[in-house]
């Protein structure tokens, strides 16, 4: 009787822990949805996209990606009225979390 305790709480740990862990890891659904942002100018409404400027070797550097922490979609939104002549979108848009999601786990070298 203690040994099925012992095994449920096992189980129910592990649960907890991979719905903590899933939480962190954005769904590739929206990694996906970052990667059409970055790859058309429609999604966004820019003349420029970026992947204009950010292919192949000038794919955004992982270190400034992790340089820029929470700063990213601050910078992410210069470049899109700077660079790509757009307007900024809000920093809790989808669309924001998608890029970031894409430009973090997918894009940065
Ligand atoms: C006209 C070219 C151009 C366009 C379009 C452009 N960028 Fe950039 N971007 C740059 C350049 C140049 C840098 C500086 C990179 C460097 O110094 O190596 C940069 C830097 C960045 C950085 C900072 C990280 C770094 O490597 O310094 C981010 C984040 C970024 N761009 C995101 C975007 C996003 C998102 C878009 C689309 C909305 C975009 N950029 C569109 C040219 C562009």
């Amino acid at each position: 009787m203690k040994k099925m305790m012992l095994i449920a709480m096992a189980v129910a740990c592990a649960v907890v822990l991979s719905g903590a862990a899933l939480a962190e890891e954005p769904s590739a659904d929206l990694i996906k949805q970052g990667e059409q942002l970055f790859n058309a100018k429609e999604g966004l409404g820019v003349k420029f996209a970026c992947i204009m400027c950010h292919k192949g070797q000038k794919a955004i550097k992982k270190s400034e990606v992790e340089k820029l922490g929470d700063k990213l979609p601050d910078t992410i939104n210069d470049y899109i009225v700077k660079k790509s002549k757009g307007t900024a979108i809000a920093k809790d848009s989808d669309q924001m979390k998608a890029l970031v999601a894409y430009i973090v786990n997918a894009h940065s070298i």
